[in-house]
């Protein structure tokens, strides 16, 4: 995440909100936010040089880079290009992958997909948005609930058990207008008129996002529980998207899962989009609470509207 903090009580000096509004909805107490100076591929190459170091990994060795983002640094070349060029990595495929904040679920399925048919050996996936630079920060109902962040993993074939177990996925582009960014794009094209009605700023219908969240992260987890042939007992830890805590404590509630299995940790970080579940894995691996076999349910749901949940033996 970037250094530079943003806090409910600096929010509360740009727009009619308060703390108690923002913890109360959200969860949500800080976030972190990119300098000026930054892009989101800035923040992908950092979680990309630790990850490669987790994995006692060189760039050498990466055969594949896929990045999911929403907020790209340009609309082309795509920002997995520019990371390759940060990382000075070899000539290897590098592409993006934009599935709302589901990316980073969509990414790891693309992913193992890819290595399941011998097209790609080891995989360099990112997860890399800055949500803070397309929102409207005259809008209450949206600015109060973005981060940026970015996460990554280094993938590649499994020597044991661990490793991903299942998955699910979906999609449904009919509710497309409730979660949308509609500027900039070829239906819209940067204009003068464009920029005055605020098309380059991320729009939400957020009741609506709400419940179509709950529903589809619950079934999503569900499903691929049930072809990893597992219980809900059988999970150490679910750690959903996080875009609101009232979505992930509902999420759990749902999935039967006690609260001290469900990872959250928004109240720091916002919605950091597909950065959320790399960041989550990680802080969990910090803190030393990830036991060789553990069975984690990693669950997503974002723009489009697209979901995914994968079933991960750690
Ligand atoms: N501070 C104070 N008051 C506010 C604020 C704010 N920041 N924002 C809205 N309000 C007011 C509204 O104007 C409204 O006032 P009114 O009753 O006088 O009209 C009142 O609070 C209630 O507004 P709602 O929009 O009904 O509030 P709700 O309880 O639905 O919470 C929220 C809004 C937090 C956006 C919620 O709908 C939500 O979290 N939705 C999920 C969407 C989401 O997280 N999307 C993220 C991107 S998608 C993804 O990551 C999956």
């Amino acid at each position: 995440m970037p250094d530079k903090v943003l806090t409910n009580a600096d929010l509360e000096k740009m727009v009619d909100t308060n703390d108690e509004w923002i913890v109360t909805r959200t969860g949500i107490r800080e976030r972190h936010v990119l300098s000026a100076e930054q892009a989101t591929s800035d923040l992908g190459i950092e979680a990309a040089k630790k990850a490669l170091k987790s994995a006692h990994a060189d760039i050498k060795d990466i055969d594949l880079i896929l990045v999911a983002t929403n907020t790209p640094d340009t609309i082309f070349p795509s920002t997995a290009c520019w990371i390759q060029k940060g990382l000075k990595a070899p000539h290897v495929p590098a592409f993006d992958l934009q599935a709302g904040c589901t990316g980073f679920l969509y990414g790891m399925i693309v992913a193992e997909a890819m290595i399941l048919s011998g097209r790609a050996r080891r995989i360099l996936l990112v997860g890399a948005d800055a949500l803070t630079r397309i929102t409207n920060w005259e809008d209450r109902a949206t600015c109060v609930l973005f981060g940026d962040g970015a996460g990554a993993f280094v993938l590649e074939e499994s020597k044991d058990e661990s490793g991903m177990l299942s998955h699910f996925w979906g999609a449904d582009g009919t509710l497309g207008e409730l979660l949308t960014l509609p500027g900039g794009g070829s239906r819209f094209p940067a204009s003068v008129e464009t920029v005055a009605n605020k098309l380059h700023y991320l729009q939400m219908k957020g009741n609506e996002v709400f419940k179509h969240a709950v529903k589809r992260m619950g079934e999503a987890a569900d499903q691929a529980l049930k072809r990893a042939g597992l219980k809900k007992e059988d999970i150490a830890f679910l750690i959903p998207h996080q875009a609101n805590i009232r979505i992930i404590d509902a999420t759990g509630e749902r999935a039967g899962i006690p609260k001290e299995k469900v990872y959250a940790n928004i109240d720091r970080t916002g919605n950091m989009s597909v950065a959320t579940i790399p960041t989550c894995v990680q802080e969990l691996k910090d803190q030393g609470r990830l036991k060789k076999g553990d069975i984690l349910v990693l669950d997503a749901f974002g723009a489009g509207f697209t979901w995914a949940a994968v079933v991960y033996r750690w």
